[in-house]
């Protein structure tokens, strides 16, 4: 049984979950900690997933808690020991949260009496602590401590607790720096942070080696950027802005040396509207983040907000009305469309109804938002 520690967005990233594994009878979900069955190894599901933060397997069960028993495992699962060992323990709640309290108290025990053992087995032994309640994976990567000994983690259910080991976890740096360290950013018109990009190209669920994707709002193209790391090789991205579809290509180019890779990315200038003058052969997947119109403060006159949602509403219609055509049927758009808060409450930009009107339909509908935006996202999975 694999676990999965779950970024900030939980839904979303339980939806990339099941997307990516295929699997939605979970054995748990609890708090930000998933448990499920998957013959995917730990690297390439990690290496797969944005909304994750670790993955790793659970290797033994305690039907209650005995510290030396624990200790007995964890020292069986580091294997046959040459080095110094670097190690960690984290404790997380899937179902007991009573329990896990008392636990991370005990966790400190835990890791001194490996710590004893090993010592005395003649290896030199360092134990990495935090001050969050769980290690982080910054901690974990900068200790190298899946290279030099473990993290063990304890997961607390209402009837057992699982041990665990951690096997992968997210590449922050790598994440990061496609976010903040690409050569094009344009924070005026709005960038999706890459981890969403990649989780709304999972939702979709193609085979990047035979799907034909599209971003038709595609700015300084992050969907176009993380498509071509997932190995899609049939990228199309457009844009009414000759200044976005620059930044397209210097991004796209940028990431090509980074990573030495090779894939080629077609781009337009194009309104939405028309798209269909330049793409003529329909696409089995679009994945976008709209305009969304001009930037928003929180405290807009109401009239000015109900003026620009009417704005939005039509845009909307006209473009999607393209893209629906533009899309295979049995294909998926999954589409971040803004939502707004405002004096008057919250605003969605496209509704259900209009979406359905248009042809498409909902296949399932996320919130994806951040503490003090006054635009929150509604990603819609849509079908045709
Ligand atoms: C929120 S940005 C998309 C940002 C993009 N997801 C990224 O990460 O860089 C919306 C984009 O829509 C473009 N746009 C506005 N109206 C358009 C239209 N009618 N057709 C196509 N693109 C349009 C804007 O130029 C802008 O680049």
């Amino acid at each position: 049984m694999k676990f999965f520690v779950l970024g900030n967005h939980r839904e979303l990233s339980i939806a990339e979950i099941v997307a990516v594994t295929g699997v939605s009878d979970f054995k748990s979900v609890s708090g930000d900690l998933l448990l499920l069955d998957t013959d995917m190894s730990s690297a390439t599901l990690q290496d797969k997933l944005a909304g994750t933060i670790k993955v790793g397997s659970v290797i033994g069960e305690l039907g209650e808690w005995d510290k030396e028993a624990c200790a007995d495992l964890i020292v069986a699962m580091m294997g046959e020991i040459t080095n110094r060992v670097e190690f960690g323990i984290s404790v997380y709640d899937a179902g007991d949260g009573k329990q896990t309290k008392e636990l991370r108290g005990e966790s400190q025990k835990l890791g001194l009496s490996i710590k004893k053992r090993l010592k005395e087995s003649g290896h030199p032994v360092r134990l990495v602590t935090s001050n969050e309640k769980t290690l982080s994976a910054v901690v974990i990567t900068t200790n190298k401590l899946l290279e030099r000994g473990g993290e063990f983690v304890l997961i607390v259910t209402k009837d057992s607790i699982l041990v665990g080991q951690t096997e992968a976890v997210q590449d922050f740096e790598a994440w990061s720096k496609r976010d903040f360290g690409r050569p094009a950013r344009d924070s005026k018109s709005g960038m999706l942070p890459p981890k969403l990009a990649r989780m709304m190209i999972n939702l979709a669920g193609a085979d990047p080696h035979t799907a034909t994707i599209l971003d038709p709002f595609c700015g300084s193209g992050t969907v176009l950027m993380e498509a071509a790391l997932m190995g899609f090789t049939r990228i199309i991205g457009s844009d009414i802005s000759p200044k976005a579809i620059a930044d397209s290509q210097k991004n796209h180019e940028w990431l090509m040396k980074q990573d030495q890779l090779v894939a080629t990315v077609t781009l337009f200038i194009s309104p939405a509207q028309t798209l269909d003058q330049h793409v003529t052969k329909p696409v089995d997947v679009i994945v976008t983040e709209t305009y969304l119109g001009p930037g928003l403060h929180g405290g807009e006159h109401p009239d000015f907000i109900k003026k620009n949602l009417k704005m939005l509403s039509e845009l909307y219609r006209d473009c999607f009305g393209t893209l629906f055509n533009l899309l295979k049927p049995g294909g998926t758009a999954v589409v971040a469309f803004p939502v707004f808060q405002t004096q008057i409450g919250e605003q969605e930009a496209m509704g259900r109804t209009v979406i359905e009107q248009i042809g498409f339909r909902v296949a399932n509908k996320i919130r994806y938002e951040r503490v003090g935006q006054h635009v929150a996202r509604d990603i819609m999975v849509l079908g045709r």
